[in-house]
């Protein structure tokens, strides 16, 4: 374990912007970690804990230590009739799990194909697409705490999940580097193709009764054909959550916007699609001089190669405000901004 000094962290996120952390350190099992609590540096700077650089836009250098978990591992810790229980290491690259889980032909996470990232950093934002989130196959995870140097264990119920939410975005940001989490995996899948454009790729194929492998490979194919390859045009997935509203102020805006796309998501509330408003309000595929909003998913901020962050951040707070003043609806952001 080296801490180095002024490193570009240009590789290390997926929007490719170019900032310095001040320190870099890079940790590769558990007792890094240990190490690294005894550190004076350690508990004098700021800390910034970074996995797949997925969900992160910096906007200008870090003026701390940027811890990097490479942590791997993948352990199957308990089995029964039914299910198998999957340990796997914080730095585990997400989507190589789920084509492991297809493979072995154990169910509960191939609808989550082709998310960038890592696995430690899923449950933090309890990763969900093609309606499936983690929190449904979710069984614990392990942490280090940052201020005492222990190992805490966390139930689904302490993570405390939500839509695109769980405690480590809340009350325990920043606190805790996950260590390892584990899933429940079936072993006889049941498959959940209930989304709409799933349901459509299935069929397109004529495939009548999809295995978890169909199912993965129709999220792969839909992912490609929306959403921009981190490896090829910068970009940190969705930027926005979609908005979650009221029933009575989804009536309102209906009455003047009978097309707007939305879920009913309990009596009192529905989720309204962002992309909807963000391409309605004109944004889809505008272009200013190397970054933009992609062609075609209008919740997903690209940088074609040179951009800087904050470049990108006003861009995001014009189309927040643009939205606000068609809509009456303040977008949040779901990237977090450094
Ligand atoms: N839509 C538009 N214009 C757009 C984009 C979307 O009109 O530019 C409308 C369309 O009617 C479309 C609907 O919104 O049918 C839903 O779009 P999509 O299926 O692409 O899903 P989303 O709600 O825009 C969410 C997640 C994605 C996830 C997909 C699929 C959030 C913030 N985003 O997007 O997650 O892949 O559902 O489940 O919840 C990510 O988090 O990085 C991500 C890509």
């Amino acid at each position: 374990m080296v801490i180095q000094k002024n490193i570009s962290l240009k590789r290390y996120n997926t929007f490719g912007v170019d900032y310095n952390a001040k320190y870099f350190v890079e940790i590769n099992e558990k007792n890094d970690l240990i190490k690294l609590h005894q550190k004076k540096l350690f508990k004098e700077e700021k800390k910034l804990i970074l996995s797949g650089g997925s969900n992160i836009l910096f906007t200008k250098d870090y003026d701390g230590i940027v811890i990097k978990n490479n942590i791997k591992g993948q352990e199957v810790i308990n089995e029964d009739n039914d299910f198998i229980f999957l340990k796997i290491g914080a730095g585990e690259c997400w989507h190589e799990i789920v084509l492991k889980c297809v493979e072995n032909n154990w169910g509960g996470i191939e609808n989550l194909s082709l998310i960038p990232g890592n696995s430690g950093t899923a449950p933090m934002q309890n990763i969900g697409a093609y309606g499936v989130e983690i929190k449904e196959t979710f069984i614990n995870l392990e942490a280090f705490d940052i201020s005492t140097g222990k190992i805490i264990n966390f139930n689904k119920k302490q993570c405390e999940f939500d839509y695109r939410e769980s405690v480590f975005k809340n009350e325990k940001k920043d606190k805790f580097i996950i260590i390892n989490i584990t899933l429940r995996l079936n072993k006889n899948p049941k498959v959940n193709i209930e989304y709409g454009d799933i349901k459509k790729t299935l069929s397109k194929k004529n495939i009548k009764y999809p295995t978890i492998k169909d199912v993965s490979d129709a999220v792969i194919e839909i992912r490609q054909s929306k959403l921009p390859d981190p490896k090829i045009i910068g970009n940190s997935g969705s930027f926005f959550k979609n908005p979650i509203v009221s029933n009575k102020f989804l009536n309102k805006i209906l009455h003047d916007h009978p097309n707007i796309v939305h879920y009913k998501i309990s009596n009192s509330k529905s989720k309204i699609a962002a992309g909807w408003l963000i391409e309605k309000a004109g944004w889809k595929g505008v272009t200013k001089n190397n970054y933009g909003v992609h062609k075609h998913q209008a919740l997903v901020l690209v940088n074609y190669g040179g951009a800087n962050g904050k470049e990108i951040f006003e861009l995001s707070s014009l189309i927040i405000k643009d939205v606000k003043s068609k809509f009456g609806i303040t977008l949040e952001r779901e990237v977090n901004i450094i």
